[in-house]
């Protein structure tokens, strides 16, 4: 079939792009060109790459005829983040294309209310950027519901990999977080620490998007969480993490005004965006229905991830593991 990859050099791409190579598919990756794939890989001199830029394009009016006249089978959406980006595309491609695949995220759900959190039981987005993927994934849902155009949503959780920094213990980005663990120093955490992060490897997402793939028909109109089989606390990933440098952690409970008093602005938002949703997704609906069977647990897929990190020299410090 012909796949087109919308946003295919990024994170999940470096995984998807290769994967659907190999199963004999027919490729196009569009982004603009400023990056290339994470990890190389001999599939790519096989790919079409197309240099686009989506917001503009979308601005302008003339991206859904782009990819219209690409003539795909199946379009991958790794880069969709409004309702109105998704409808125009949605509009174009009806009765011309197989099946469209919409990346969404777990933020499209909302703060947990009971764990784990399935498709039945999530609460509503809040924040800009969940609640436009909450309301893609119900535009796609109703489309194909209503005999439109053959759709899927996937929704990740932190996408993590070898190539670039995962989210860490405290729920932001901040690389002093694995320096601190790595000396042995107190790591200050809001509060107790129980509040949870689902974590996801980029591969597994891959995986999942190229299941969906494979069983069109079982996957119509439906919606899936992509997540690791098991989620990550504060206090647990924390002493998970200070174990691979050789150490015990040493954690400090303080206020929420304390701990953003100790970070950046941003760093600050961040931990608060992650943490506030505590949330742990159930993967049952995504195993029953596509097969989808992780290949990383959480703790592998960080633990891969700050590996790069060190070996990369972003972070001063040495693993034992
Ligand atoms: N990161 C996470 O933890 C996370 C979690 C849940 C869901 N998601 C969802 O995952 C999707 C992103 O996937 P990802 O993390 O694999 O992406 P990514 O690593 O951010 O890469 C983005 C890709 O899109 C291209 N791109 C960016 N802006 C573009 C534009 N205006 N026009 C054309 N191409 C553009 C990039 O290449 P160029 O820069 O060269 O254009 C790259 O290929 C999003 O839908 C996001 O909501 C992410």
């Amino acid at each position: 079939m012909r796949v087109i990859v919308i946003g295919g050099s990024g994170h999940i791409g470096t995984f998807l792009v290769p994967r659907l190579v190999r199963a004999g598919h027919d490729v196009v990756s569009i982004s603009r060109g400023t990056r290339a794939p994470y990890t190389e890989s001999p599939e790519w001199a096989q790919v079409e790459v197309v240099t686009a830029d989506r917001e503009q394009e979308d601005r302008a009016g003339t991206f859904a005829d782009r990819i219209a006249a690409l003539r795909p089978d199946v379009v991958i959406d790794l880069l969709c983040f409004t309702l109105d980006s998704a409808t125009a595309l949605v509009e174009r491609l009806r009765g011309e294309l197989g099946h469209y695949l919409f990346c969404g995220s777990i933020w499209s759900a909302g703060p947990s209310v009971s764990l784990p959190i399935t498709e039945q039981t999530a609460t509503p987005p809040f924040g800009e950027y969940g609640i436009q993927k909450h309301q893609i994934a119900r535009m796609l849902m109703e489309e194909t519901a209503s005999g439109g155009l053959l759709t899927t949503s996937l929704h990740p959780g932190h996408i993590s990999g070898p190539g670039w920094a995962p989210i860490g213990p405290t729920g932001n980005l901040d690389p002093s977080v694995w320096t601190t663990l790595a000396s042995g120093a107190p790591l200050a955490i809001p509060g107790l620490g129980a509040e949870t992060m689902h974590h996801v490897h980029a591969d597994d997402v891959a995986q999942a998007f190229e299941l969906a793939v494979d069983h069109p028909l079982s996957a119509a109109g439906e919606a899936f969480f992509i997540v690791a089989p098991t989620a990550l606390n504060v206090r647990g990933y924390a002493e998970l993490a200070a174990s691979w440098f050789g150490r015990t952690a040493t954690l400090e409970s303080v206020t929420w005004e304390e701990f953003r008093a100790g970070l950046s602005a941003r760093d600050g938002e961040t931990s608060w965006e992650h943490l506030v949703r505590s949330q742990v997704f159930s993967i049952d609906k995504a195993r029953d229905v596509l097969g989808y069977a992780p290949r990383y647990t959480a703790e592998e897929t960080v633990l891969e991830a700050v590996r790069w990190l060190v070996e990369a020299g972003e972070v001063e410090a040495e693993l034992v593991v």
